[in-house]
């Protein structure tokens, strides 16, 4: 688009992001545009003008709009999708609905998401369900060794599988719709943790074929801290309930979960302008900045530092993971410390973890970023590394 902003730092000034620093964890919690904020302000000064008829009147159909222009980007009916604050919301959601008994089987990866380990522990040591864990490669180099790991955890006693759409720690893009028709041909039912997808991939609901998807919408969609969506295939939408029981009981899926008790909705209800934003940027030239910024990160850091990336670019979105050089640690405390500095010492924000023998970079590459700010990373690492020899 013409009139579209130029990438890289000129459009920094379209965000709030403190000035002077190098910010590469837009993974982590996003960051939202300045004109996204506003419409979120202008929803709750709406509320508070008269907080009666914006709660029982105006509230509910806005949550609708935002899960309609939501559901032209996954291929299903508004209907099906529900706007909820946080993936890990609706993670709790899925499983804390299911009924499951002694010998099921819950299916995660070494990669999955803690908060979800912890609910998967919590649904499994409630019911007496038994999780199996296995393990991905990483570094990952192709995508049929993903399908092929996680296939062996698959038995005739799965009943759920938990499939990350890019997973957290290693920002790896797996082969969704692959691992789900097998867990599917298992008898088992999927369950993708869309957490990082929206904004960041292509999303076709009805060609991965899950069960149930929950995508952010506050990470590469743009839209305020507190709007996610769960999407439940026609089957299993009936027995889904969220995890807060109120007045929507037993009036379905849309009810219930646009109903959830008095709350502040703004950041769901700023959903269609943060889409607005996203597409006037442009989807598609966002996505393709954000993988081309994120592979080139990638071979930048990896030379400078002697090392290897987490992912081909086949298996890489808008995050890649980076090996650090030697002698700066192997352990998640190590890990956390030299994040630290790198924050305190160099007001450069990224994170890293222990992984694979050796301690990796999560670098997120968003339309604000660009190669100096890699350059910095790559040169502050180095910095670090001749100290501690
Ligand atoms: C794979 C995955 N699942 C779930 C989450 C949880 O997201 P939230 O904190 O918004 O619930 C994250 C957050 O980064 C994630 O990476």
């Amino acid at each position: 688009m013409s009139d579209a902003p130029a990438f890289g730092a000129p459009a920094r000034r379209l965000f709030q992001l403190e000035d002077g620093a190098v910010y590469l964890n837009h993974g982590s919690y996003g960051a939202t545009p300045k004109l996204v904020t506003a419409a979120q302000r202008r929803w709750q000064d709406r509320l508070e003008a008269e907080p009666s008829r914006f709660m029982e009147r105006e509230f509910r159909p806005g949550l609708r709009v935002a899960a309609e222009r939501l559901s032209v980007h996954l291929g299903v009916p508004g209907r099906s999708i529900a706007m909820v604050e946080n993936a890990t919301q609706a993670v709790n959601a899925i499983l804390r609905s299911l009924t499951l008994k002694r010998g099921d089987e819950i299916l995660i990866t070494d990669q999955t998401y803690n908060a979800v380990k912890n609910t998967v522990r919590w649904v499994a040591s409630r019911s007496g369900a038994k999780v199996t864990e296995i393990q991905l490669p990483f570094p990952a180099y192709a995508d049929d060794s993903i399908l092929r790991a996680f296939s062996a955890g698959l038995t005739d006693r799965t009943r759920v599988a938990i499939i990350d759409h890019v997973t957290s720690p290693t920002a790896l893009v797996l082969p969704v719709a692959a691992m789900v028709a097998a867990a599917k041909q298992a008898g088992a039912a999927a369950l993708v943790d869309g957490a990082h997808a929206p904004g960041m991939l292509p999303i076709d609901l009805p060609a991965i074929g899950a069960d149930w998807y929950t995508g952010n919408c506050h990470k590469w969609l743009f839209a305020p801290k507190g709007c996610a969506f769960l999407w439940a295939a026609d089957a299993v939408r009936e027995a889904l309930h969220p995890t807060v029981i109120s007045h929507g009981y037993g009036q379905g899926f849309v009810a219930e979960f646009d109903w959830v008790g008095t709350r502040d909705a703004s950041p769901q209800l700023a959903l269609p302008d943060a889409l607005a934003f996203l597409e006037r940027l442009g989807v598609d030239r966002v996505r393709q900045h954000n993988h081309n910024l994120a592979v080139e990160s990638g071979r930048r850091l990896a030379e400078a530092w002697g090392t290897e990336v987490g992912a081909p670019p086949g298996l890489t979105g808008s995050m890649i993971t980076v090996r650090l050089p030697d002698g700066l640690g192997t352990t998640q405390a190590q890990g956390l410390e030299m994040r630290r500095r790198l924050l305190d010492e160099r007001r450069i924000q990224v994170p890293i973890n222990a992984l694979a023998g050796g301690l990796w970079a999560r670098v997120s590459a968003q339309v604000y970023n660009h190669a100096a700010e890699i350059d910095a990373l790559a040169e502050a690492v180095l910095v670090e590394q001749r100290n501690a020899a």
